[in-house]
């Protein structure tokens, strides 16, 4: 029998998840979850259903959901000037560059959209600054493990084989090195150098830190070859740590020559940035490079508001993240299937013996957002504001379903 239409007018729209179906491009496999609104820590479905939010849309919500001083800034900012383009000055991204550097130790930014648009500006520079001394310093040294953005240049140097198969050949002259191992470094390292790209705390890798003896010869190399230092701080930066940046963690501070972020820069609205010394930021002359979008007005005015914010908010960040850090050693020890808490402020993962895909989709049943990185590792990016009664109320979630969980051998 077939089946007569609805006459037209009468016909049920298609859900959101219906017209994804039929009219996106197939890359994502989304959560079955529909987000409507948030507050603080929080987000809503259209039912008014409430999820703690702590994955903030992998490490951007910073200040959580509708921060009073970021709305205002955005309202405000958006009835005067959004854009401009690069052509032109406007009031913001010059004080949002000088911030940068008294917060950084570097000199000079270069602003665009994300995290990979900055490794890939990164990677242009350390190009360009081995091209200025020989032609065959083009070579640059990674970490397996790594995770620097989606671009074909970020891609190269991405020492993930499951992000880049699909897409060989790519950069050549890319050496990856696997993390904190001090001989490979050393051997990977010459002249033929022109740029060292490390995460200080590996984010899609499974939350790994790179350790200080690591990066201080990372730094020892790179002045002896004259190749440039770089630290991605797209996920550990910005805050999450509990210092401004993964770098500045332990003493003495390892300072990269060029440093990229993005993600909590500006709460939600794209902005990722390069910031450079005055050697790295010397290759780059007029022309060589540039964003239409980069550094527009709206997006450095929350930036300047955010970072005002986060001032405030560094102690809380080592003291909330220290907490959580603890009860999740607390949970580790209870539950077999915990094999390792990893990370730092609040940028923590929990490596279990099992995946870790069914604890995330049962965690959202239970009110909690959380995702899973590297198959086994539960990673936690929650927002600054995070207080104590918020981990309280994401550990007892966690507690219960890793209770569910049978632990078997990795
Ligand atoms: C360390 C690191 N670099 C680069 C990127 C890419 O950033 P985006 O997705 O903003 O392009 C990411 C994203 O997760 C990241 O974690």
């Amino acid at each position: 029998m077939t089946s007569v239409p609805p006459p037209v007018g009468e016909q049920t729209p298609p859900s959101v998840m219906d017209l994804e179906r039929q009219y996106l491009l197939q890359n994502y496999a989304r959560y079955p979850l529909l987000l409507a609104r948030g507050k603080g820590c929080y987000v809503y479905d259209p039912e008014g259903r409430r999820y703690l939010d702590f994955i903030t849309g992998i490490g951007v919500n910073a200040l959580g959901h509708a921060h009073p001083r970021i709305v205002k800034a955005i309202r405000e900012q958006a009835g005067q000037l959004i854009h401009s383009s690069n052509l032109y000055y406007h009031p913001y991204q010059g004080p949002l560059a000088e911030r940068l550097a008294r917060i950084s130790g570097l000199q000079r930014s270069f602003f665009c959209n994300s995290g990979t648009e900055a490794t890939e500006g990164a990677l242009k520079m350390a190009r360009a600054h081995g091209h200025a001394i020989s032609p065959e310093k083009h070579e640059i040294v990674s970490l397996e493990n790594s995770f620097h953005g989606r671009t074909l240049g970020a891609l190269s140097i991405t020492g993930q084989p499951k992000y880049r198969a699909d897409f060989e050949p790519l950069l050549p002259g890319v050496h990856f090195v696997p993390l904190n191992d001090l001989a490979a470094l050393e051997a990977a390292v010459t002249s033929r150098t022109c740029g060292i790209m490390l995460e200080m705390i590996q984010g899609e890798g499974g939350i790994y830190p790179l350790t200080q003896e690591f990066a201080a010869r990372a730094r020892a190399l790179a002045d002896r070859h004259n190749a440039l230092l770089i630290a991605d701080e797209t996920q550990c930066g910005v805050g999450r740590p509990g210092t401004y940046f993964a770098y500045q963690r332990n003493q003495p501070v390892i300072l990269p020559d060029v440093m990229v972020a993005a993600k909590p820069l500006a709460c939600g609205i794209p902005l990722g940035v390069i910031v450079a010394n005055e050697k790295a930021a010397a290759a780059i002359k007029p022309g060589m490079h540039g964003s239409t979008f980069g550094g527009g007005a709206l997006a450095c005015r929350v930036a300047l508001e955010f970072l005002d914010i986060l001032e405030e908010l560094l102690p809380s960040i080592q003291s909330v993240g220290g907490y959580f850090h603890s009860e999740l050693n607390a949970l580790a020890r209870k539950h077999a299937v915990v094999k390792e808490v990893r990370g730092f402020g609040l940028m923590l993962g929990l490596e279990l013996t099992v995946p870790g895909k069914q604890i995330v989709l049962d965690a959202i049943g239970e009110g909690l957002l959380i995702n899973c990185t590297h198959d086994t590792v539960l990673r936690f990016l929650p927002p600054y504001i995070t207080t104590e009664k918020e981990i309280d109320r994401a550990v007892k979630i966690l507690k219960k379903l890793l209770g569910k969980v049978p632990a078997q051998a990795s």
